[in-house]
């Protein structure tokens, strides 16, 4: 399906030229808890590259093709059965092995950038230090997966705790007008974003070259200027 919208929520830019410097397209992740401004920094980071002819796809996980969002359903909605910590595991590995297969390793191929809203990280950070699975299992999981696929950069949009959570809920109640339009994530204790900021904390201490940390409490543009800024530092852009 490359280069097809599969969802909604997929982009292709298929006219532009495969990168900027007629090479391999690099594979972007942006991660942080809920609430940091992901989804408008995905959006302006697309904006640059299409600025500058850069091809590219925007994409997300869990899901990002049609098999894939339908595992994002399953896990993210909130019902009447218990889900166990390790179905949980599973079901994200399963969406990103099919979201790899389909989508981000045939757009990588074609020499398209892939930005992907959140990734591997995530799962250290939420089932891993957020629901205290071991990481040795995550990191079983994500080699049968992922083999040596992993992001060549990522950016960590930190806020404190207390901020995410107030921008996620002003969020939720200006699309739904209640609560109840929280996931199961977003149903979590504060203590559980607590760990789970930590865990991304943690492995950005672990990959500094890798792992960008991005102050996502300054404004917008400020932000967004920071992102771009890491991409020229490696030239990657200009
Ligand atoms: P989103 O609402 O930012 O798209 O993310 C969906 C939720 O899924 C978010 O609360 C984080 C969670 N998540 C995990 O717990 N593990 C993962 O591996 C991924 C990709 C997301």
């Amino acid at each position: 399906m490359s280069g097809q919208d599969a969802t909604a929520g997929q982009r292709s830019t298929g006219g532009q030229r495969p990168s900027s410097a007629g090479g391999r397209g690099r594979f972007l992740t942006f991660e942080g808890i809920e609430g940091v401004g992901k989804t408008t920094q995905v959006a302006r980071l697309a904006q640059a590259m299409a600025d500058r002819g850069i091809a590219h796809i925007i994409t997300r996980e869990p899901g990002g093709t049609p098999l894939a969002e339908r595992i994002r359903d399953l896990v993210l909605t909130p019902g009447a059965e218990s889900v166990p910590d390790s179905a949980e595991l599973l079901l994200m590995f399963a969406a990103r092995s099919v979201h790899l297969e389909n989508w981000i390793e045939p757009s990588l191929a074609a020499g398209r950038w892939v930005i992907c809203d959140r990734f591997t990280d995530a799962t250290y950070a939420y089932q891993g230090a957020g629901r205290g699975l071991a990481e040795d299992d995550i990191a079983r999981l994500e080699r049968l997966v992922q083999g040596p696929r992993r992001p060549d950069l990522t950016f960590l949009l930190d806020v404190p705790v207390y901020i995410g959570l107030e921008r996620a809920r002003a969020r939720n109640s200006r699309a739904h007008g209640n609560f109840s339009a929280a996931d199961r994530f977003e149903r979590e204790r504060v203590e559980f974003f607590e760990r789970v900021r930590a865990g991304y904390l943690a492995r950005a201490s672990a990959e500094p070259a890798r792992i960008a940390v991005i102050d996502a409490t300054r404004p917008e543009d400020e932000v967004a200027a920071r992102i771009i800024g890491e991409l020229e530092a490696r030239t990657w852009i200009s």
